[in-house]
């Protein structure tokens, strides 16, 4: 197995050039009379719809086994591709630093306001923003609105002679999280069931609500933490020492909370009338010491390498991982690990640091990404260099939803102006369409020698 394991890395970095070099017709109408030769990965897509190549294509034989001996070469080969995809998928990734309140101040600055608004706050000739930002809510699916809204939103920004900013990849993702983190309190809860959580886990026998219930332990009137998200999961994280010597001792079972329990908590807690909660902040910090905390705090021993907690927790919101941290407790007695106490702000800049890992890296199906490429068109300009237009495939670019967004503010009028010329639509992509373009084109740019 490792073995294999070995061969299928070496495939997955030898050059995708020479031996495996094939050519696979394009979309007849973007079919060029000088066809490039597209590598492993974007043979991949084409096995799906494989047709033989041109007359006379030097590199046809690949092609002829793929077509002639169906079954077996083909699974094979579709083996080692997704093993190499895999391999190069994991090898890339570079982790994005975003910072929200960055991005509150970017939304003023590059006049997004003027139009835009952000749950009530900013203008309104244009759709809220904060409003793409349910579940689903990833950087490829803002590009991919983004794109498809562009040219009346471009046509609008000229009509009304707004000056915008430059929109580079950093602020791209600044906004994001700022969009992001404008959604995030509106989780329901239910203030009668947080009532019965925080009565039934044991939370009042030590927290009063406005006086204490026992000596120095502060009520929750005087709770600092329940506007940031993060600084509970402090709390709670630093709860743990306590509170498994407390069940240790009467052995009693850990009081377990679920991401809806600790919604309801907060909403229970928030609602108080002597609560001391204001509007409530979420941000997302560049994490810039998070990966020290990592390993410092421990979470190395357990979770091995950051990038493999960020897979994890991929499309988890910031309550599942704030209960999730809680549930560490029974984890932690039995790994006889003591948990690290974190200082105030801690646990923010490690929680930011491993969910924009997971956050901006939102990049799947290259093979989809070579049929997007094609049928929408992207092919017949970028893969024909009369037309003008870059080659996309020239350097060992990394791109991504801010990227994609950056690309599409900086160069995307030209290329409108180039479709409306050469009678090509502006093409309409949806979120996973997006996010296989960012896969292939990443693909494509790592085979390149
Ligand atoms: C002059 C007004 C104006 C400015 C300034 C402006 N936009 Fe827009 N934007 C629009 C309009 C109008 C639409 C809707 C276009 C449509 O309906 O197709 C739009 C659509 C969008 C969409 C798609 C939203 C959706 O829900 O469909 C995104 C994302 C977006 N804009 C982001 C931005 C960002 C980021 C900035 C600042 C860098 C910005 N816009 C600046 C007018 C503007
Ligand atoms: C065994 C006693 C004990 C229990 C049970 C307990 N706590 Fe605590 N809690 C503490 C102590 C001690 C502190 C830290 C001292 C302080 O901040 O007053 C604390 C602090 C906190 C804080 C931080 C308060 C701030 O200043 O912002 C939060 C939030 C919190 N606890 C939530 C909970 C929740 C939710 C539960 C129930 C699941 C719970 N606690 C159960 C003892 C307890
Ligand atoms: C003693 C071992 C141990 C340590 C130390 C540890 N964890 Fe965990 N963690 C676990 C286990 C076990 C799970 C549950 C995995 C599962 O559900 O399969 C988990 C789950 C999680 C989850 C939820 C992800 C999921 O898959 O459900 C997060 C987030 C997390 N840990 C963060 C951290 C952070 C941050 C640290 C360091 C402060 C840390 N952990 C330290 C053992 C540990
Ligand atoms: C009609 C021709 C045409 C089509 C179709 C087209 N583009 Fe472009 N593209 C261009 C031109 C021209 C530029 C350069 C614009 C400039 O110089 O500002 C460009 C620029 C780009 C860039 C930025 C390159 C760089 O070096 O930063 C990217 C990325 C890109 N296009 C992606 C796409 C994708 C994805 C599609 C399909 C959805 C597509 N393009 C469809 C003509 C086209």
């Amino acid at each position: 197995m490792k073995r294999a394991l070995k061969i299928l890395w070496a495939v997955g970095r030898t050059p995708w050039s020479a031996p495996w070099s094939v050519r696979v017709p394009l979309d007849p109408l973007f079919a060029q009379p000088n066809q490039p030769r597209l590598r492993l990965p974007a043979m991949w897509g084409g096995l799906f719809n494989l047709r033989p190549g041109p007359e006379g294509a030097p590199n046809r034989p690949l092609a002829v086994f793929c077509t002639h001996q169906p079954s077996l070469s083909r699974i094979l080969i579709l083996l080692f591709a997704e093993a190499a995809l895999a391999l190069t998928a994991h090898a890339q990734a570079t982790p994005f630093q975003a910072d929200s309140n960055r991005g509150a101040q970017l939304f003023k600055d590059l006049s997004c306001s003027t139009c835009h608004n952000v749950n009530g706050q900013g203008g309104n000739i244009a759709p809220d923003l904060g409003r793409l930002a349910d579940r689903d809510f990833t950087p490829a699916a803002l590009a991919a609105t983004m794109w498809n809204h562009a040219p009346t939103m471009w046509s609008t920004i000229s009509a009304r002679g707004v000056h915008v900013g430059d929109v580079t990849e950093q602020a791209a993702a600044d906004l994001f999280a700022y969009f992001y983190s404008m959604r995030f309190f509106e989780k329901p809860g239910d203030a009668a069931r947080g009532k019965r959580v925080f009565e039934e886990r044991g939370c009042s026998k030590c927290h009063g609500l406005t006086q204490e219930a026992q000596p120095g332990i502060a009520p929750v009137s005087r709770w600092q933490s329940l506007n940031h998200p993060f600084a509970l999961s402090e709390a709670m994280w630093n709860h743990m020492r306590l509170m498994l010597a407390a069940t240790g001792a009467k052995r009693v079972a850990w009081p377990e909370l679920s991401a809806q329990d600790v919604s309801d908590l907060l909403v229970y807690l928030r609602n108080l009338p002597t609560s001391s909660a204001s509007a409530p902040l979420f941000e997302i910090t560049t994490g810039a010491t998070g990966s020290a905390l990592f390993r410092e705090k421990g979470c190395v021993t357990c979770h091995g390498s950051d990038a493999a907690l960020a897979g994890r927790i991929r499309g988890r919101t910031m309550t599942e991982i704030a209960a999730a941290m809680w549930d560490h407790g029974p984890r932690m007695a039995a790994a006889n690990a003591p948990p690290a106490v974190f200082q105030p702000g801690e646990m923010r800049e490690l929680l930011s640091y491993i969910w924009a890992q997971q956050f901006f890296e939102d990049a799947r199906d290259p093979a989809r990404g070579r049929r997007v490429f094609v049928s929408k068109g992207c092919a017949g300009c970028h893969e024909n260099a009369a037309s003008g237009a870059p080659n996309l495939f020239s350097g060992a670019r990394h791109f991504s939803g801010p990227v994609m967004t950056a690309v599409l503010w900086r160069h995307g009028p030209a290329m409108l102006e180039r479709m409306k010329a050469t009678g090509v639509k502006w093409p309409r992509l949806s979120a996973e369409d997006m996010s296989a373009l960012i896969a292939y084109l990443n693909l494509s740019n790592k085979g390149k020698p």
